[in-house]
Parts: structure tokens; C-alpha cells; sequence
């Protein structure tokens, strides 16, 4: 992948949750980032594709190298759900509407540099997160 390109992936069957782990984990070493970064960036796009599939049922996934001053990967998750009535409450770790742990959103938060929450009830979802290659000069 270079770094004008896109790579997405639509969200429709529980199989592409694990396709779109594949992807970014290939994009994310690629990109330069270690064992443990690969592994943070992979775990927090399975929590946001899972909930893609669990709440909004279909969306989309797609990814791209970040390039110049900084070096990174943006992830953006995009579906066409029931939206989040109460960002603040949904990203309070322990909340579920579910039968969940409620740690998805803010575990993505945490294992990521940055991460958006646009999200309009009867409308949709938009989350793009991104983590950045930390440089070395040595
Ligand atoms: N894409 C989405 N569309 C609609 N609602 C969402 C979406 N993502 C998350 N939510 C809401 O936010 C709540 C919190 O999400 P989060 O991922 O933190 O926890 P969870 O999915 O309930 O449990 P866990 O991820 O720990 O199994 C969800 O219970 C759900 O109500
Ligand atoms: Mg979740």
C-alpha cells in the first residue's frame, strides 16, 4: 500500500471483522510500527469493526498510511446505524447498551493517539482513529 492509497473495506458478515483485522495489521507493519503498536492499532480496529457489525449491522472500513512531517495510519469506521444517543455515556468505560463489557470505545480511545466520534442518532457513525510511527534518530 503507498501512501496515496486507500484500502476499504465494507463491514456485512462477522468474517469481515477478522478481514479487516488482516488488512490494518498488514498496513500497520508496513507503516513501521512494532509488535506491541501493531497489536494496540489491530485490537482497537476489531472493537470498532465489532461494533459496526453488533450495532449499525453494515459499514465500512478504511485505512491509510499517513505520511509526511509524522508518519501514521488513519482508520475510519463509517456506518449508517441507529447512531449514539450519549457519546459521553457511550465512551465511559463499563457502559453497554448491550450485553457487552463497555470497553470497546474507550479502550479504542486508549490504545490509539487520537480518536473522533461523530455520531447522529437515526443518521450514523463516524469514528477515525489514528496512531503515529514514533520517529527514530539514533
Ligand atoms: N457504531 C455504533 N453504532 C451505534 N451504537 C454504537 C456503535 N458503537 C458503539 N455504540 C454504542 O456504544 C456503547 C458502548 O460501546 P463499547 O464498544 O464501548 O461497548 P460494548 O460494545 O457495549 O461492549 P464491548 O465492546 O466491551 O464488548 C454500545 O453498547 C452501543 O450502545
Ligand atoms: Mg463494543
Amino acid at each position: 500500500m503507498s501512501t496515496m492509497e486507500v484500502a476499504q473495506l465494507p463491514i456485512l458478515t462477522e468474517r469481515d471483522i477478522a478481514l479487516s483485522r488482516q488488512g490494518i495489521r498488514e498496513a500497520a507493519v508496513e507503516c513501521g510500527f512494532g509488535l506491541t503498536d501493531v497489536t494496540r492499532i489491530v485490537t482497537a480496529a476489531s472493537e470498532l469493526s465489532r461494533n459496526i457489525f453488533l450495532y449499525a449491522g453494515t459499514g465500512l472500513v478504511t485505512w491509510r498510511l499517513l505520511s509526511g512531517s509524522r508518519v501514521g495510519i488513519e482508520i475510519t469506521f463509517t456506518d449508517e446505524g441507529p447512531g449514539i444517543d450519549d457519546l459521553d455515556k457511550a465512551m465511559q468505560p463499563g457502559y453497554t447498551s448491550g450485553r457487552g463489557m463497555g470497553m470497546g470505545l474507550p479502550g479504542a480511545k486508549r490504545l490509539m493517539d487520537e480518536m473522533e466520534v461523530h455520531s447522529t442518532p437515526g443518521v450514523g457513525t463516524t469514528i477515525v482513529v489514528r496512531k503515529w510511527l514514533q520517529q527514530s534518530y539514533a
